[in-house]
């Protein structure tokens, strides 16, 4: 079942993922070297309640944490501890979800701990651009295919890869709605995008091998090669001629521009 939210709907989707971008902002003053996940976890959970919202992921699936906070060769789904700490050189995929209004908002950011080597830099630079070539193509008309194809075609430009396993997805009143949103495929197939469709769309690229493992945790998500991963999400409304982007990373680069 597809769901199209009304213009009322995207209003409160929209406010839902504002709030993830701001708690990933709050996020982005305390990332370096030192700082635990866990840490990073009671902070997000704070600053969502403080906003008259709740935890997305906390619950789900029984998830136990309010982010999922994935560090290096983690993909997606590593669970934040007091024990896991941040070091210099370090790239880590904080994603955020909370309910605000009944709505779902889902976003994430990948950040780069103290200074991290240029092979890194590029990891997460052509990730975050991939990001936005699927955007592009997520107009009324298209196809969810023309989405994946043109994630998939920058990131293995570059000789990345591009992960099978976990895709992007519908959002609304559930976390993860119906359609899938894979960041491969080939242009001109799978579900034509309607106007008040919202979805997430959120690229898991490998520096190495696409190749993933679960860890013993039974959530957290690593390649099999052990090379870097690195993960961005936005959530967006379909609309004619150009996609209504719901969340935002220019809070978080307000953040880390400052802070140079
Ligand atoms: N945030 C993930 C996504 O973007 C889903 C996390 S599910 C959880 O779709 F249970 F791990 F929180
Ligand atoms: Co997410
Ligand atoms: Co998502």
């Amino acid at each position: 079942m597809i769901y199209l939210k009304t213009a009322e709907e995207i209003e409160l989707m929209r406010a839902s993922n504002l709030l993830v971008s701001t708690t990933l902002a709050e996020l982005a003053k305390h990332i370096r070297p030192g700082i635990t996940t866990g840490k990073l976890d009671e902070i997000a959970e704070e600053f969502i309640r403080d906003h008259d919202a709740v935890p997305g992921f906390k619950g789900y699936s029984d998830y136990p944490k309010t982010l999922c906070t994935s560090v290096n060769e983690q993909v997606v789904h590593g669970i934040p501890s007091e024990k896991i700490v941040l070091k210099e050189g370090d790239i880590i995929s904080v994603d955020c979800g909370v309910i605000k209004n009944e709505f779902y908002g889902d976003t994430a950011f990948s950040f780069e701990v103290g200074e991290v080597s240029e092979e890194m830099k590029q990891l997460l630079k052509v990730t975050r651009e991939s990001l936005y070539k699927g955007i592009e193509k997520a107009v009324e008309g298209q196809r969810v295919g023309d989405i994946g194809y043109a994630v998939q075609k920058h990131a293995e430009s570059f000789g990345y890869s591009v992960v099978r396993e976990m895709v992007g997805h519908g959002l609304g009143r559930r976390l993860h709605e119906e359609p899938e949103v894979p960041n491969y495929g080939r242009r001109g197939t799978g579900a034509k995008l309607k106007k008040g469709l919202v979805i997430c769309i959120e690229p898991m690229i490998n520096m190495g091998r696409r190749q993933i493992s679960q860890g013993a945790d039974g959530w957290t998500i690593s390649t099999a090669d052990k090379k870097p991963s690195a993960h961005f999400e936005l959530a967006i409304a379909i609309d004619k001629g150009k996609a209504d982007i719901l969340s935002t990373f220019s809070f978080i680069d307000e953040i880390l521009n400052k802070s140079q």
